[in-house]
């Protein structure tokens, strides 16, 4: 007898629908009808199945940190920046754990079991790195973390910054990342474009680079990235997150850049529920929705997905740790209101968040880890108009959340 049986899923890209048969932990089985037992059984009738959300961007060192010492009033990219240098200071393993952990409980209640965290490794003692690395190792049965060793005052702005990138990719993150339009000049931003990669080859490591958050159109280090994935290949281990300035770069050179994105597998990031709200601050009117172009990305083949960035930190004072939202407001912002576009949206948070994530057991597939999501909706467009919550988030085979919808009760007559 296995372990739990999902009954009748509604499963995307499947023409009717399965029965999922789960033990061990693993996907056993998938079919129009099991006939077979297990000591748990769903109804899913009606409902979409879905592999888990994948979150593909967020700063988890500074989750549930929003108020510490203060709110950020002005609400821009540099007086977050000042607020989290007050804060760093005091930062122990103990804080980021628990702040952390916090947050990941919260996406898993929201169906999120993928999460990729960048955590600044510009601190000296680099205390918040050693936190995550130890917390990804005590929630493995749960939930998987990947870990981007983020130089976020830049690699080159200060002579210690590169010997500490090089000791946190030692100390065991996944990924190198960097932050290229920060760096001092823009000589320094493309030679840290390169050290990235070479970091990368060096120490067999992914990539995931901050690059051209701004609204300044002069901004191009998306195209170093994409030089370096052409002349040296592996794209699909690379990816460009924000990439804010895309938007506001003219229209003869975003087609000759997609060109050339289009020869590589570069994987594009973007985060529209910060981005909305940092960017375009120094416009006045028409102010610049400071957003890449997913769209366009999107239309051209270009893998894209999404994240958070921030859940209730000194640069975003929201954030409920729901890939749905974010979806929701990617449609908005990025005007992808057709319906494949919607469609589309939903992806960027499930299937293209685990090819940005490079991870290799993802899906409803059998011999798949049993990470699996039951939503209180038929398909993906109404999961995202009504913006559920999910009704079980299912992970290595066990129910670690459940939520019963709330009940509205109308009297009008
Ligand atoms: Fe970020």
């Amino acid at each position: 007898m296995s372990d739990l049986i999902l009954r009748h899923c509604s499963v995307r890209g499947l023409p009717q629908p399965v029965d999922i048969e789960i033990a061990d932990g693993v996907i056993r089985d998938v079919a129009p009808v099991i006939q077979r037992e297990a000591a748990q059984e769903i109804d899913c009738t009606g409902k979409l199945v879905t592999p888990p959300f994948v979150e593909s961007h967020i700063h988890l060192d500074s989750v549930l940190a929003a108020g510490q010492p203060h709110f950020n009033e002005s609400g821009t990219l540099f007086e977050g920046i000042q607020i989290w240098g007050e804060r760093k200071g005091s930062l122990t393993r103990e804080d980021v754990q628990q702040r952390a952990l916090a947050a990941l409980k919260l996406m898993a209640s929201h169906g999120c079991l993928y999460v990729r965290t960048h955590v600044d490794v510009t601190e000296p003692r680099l205390i918040a790195l050693d936190a995550l690395v130890e917390l990804r190792e005590q929630v493995r049965d749960w939930m998987t973390v990947q870990i981007v060793a983020f130089p976020q005052d830049g690699i080159y702005s200060r002579a210690e910054n590169e010997a500490l990138l090089d000791e946190a990719l030692k100390r065991g993150a996944d990924a190198v990342g960097g932050i290229p339009h920060y760096e001092l000049t823009r000589e320094d931003g493309v030679r840290s474009v390169q050290h990235i990669f070479d970091l990368a080859e060096q120490y067999d490591r992914l990539i995931d680079i901050h690059c051209d958050e701004v609204d300044d159109d002069q901004s191009r280090f998306v195209e170093v990235i994409i030089a370096e994935a052409i002349k040296r290949g592996g794209g699909a281990r690379v990816a460009a997150s924000h990439t804010t300035a895309f938007g506001s770069y003219n229209d003869s050179y975003a087609y000759k850049l997609m060109g050339y994105i289009r020869r590589t597998d570069v994987n594009f990031i973007a985060n529209p529920l910060i981005n909305i709200t940092l960017q375009g601050r120094t416009d006045s009117y028409p102010k610049r929705r400071g957003l890449t172009r997913i769209k366009e990305l999107w239309q051209n083949g270009v893998n894209v997905s999404l994240g958070q960035d921030c859940i209730h930190d000194p640069w975003y004072i929201f954030g409920t740790g729901s890939m749905i939202g974010v979806a929701y407001m990617t449609v908005h912002v990025s005007q992808m209101t057709g319906l494949q576009e919607i469609d589309a949206c939903f992806d960027m948070v499930t299937e293209n968040g685990a090819k940005s994530l490079h991870l290799q057991d993802y899906g409803i597939k059998v011999g798949n880890p049993a990470n699996i999501v039951v939503l209180d909706a038929p398909d993906a467009f109404s999961a995202l108009r009504y913006q559920v919550i999910p009704l079980y988030t299912i992970s290595r085979g066990k129910i670690i959340a459940s939520n019963t919808p709330a009940q509205m009760n109308v009297s009008i007559s």
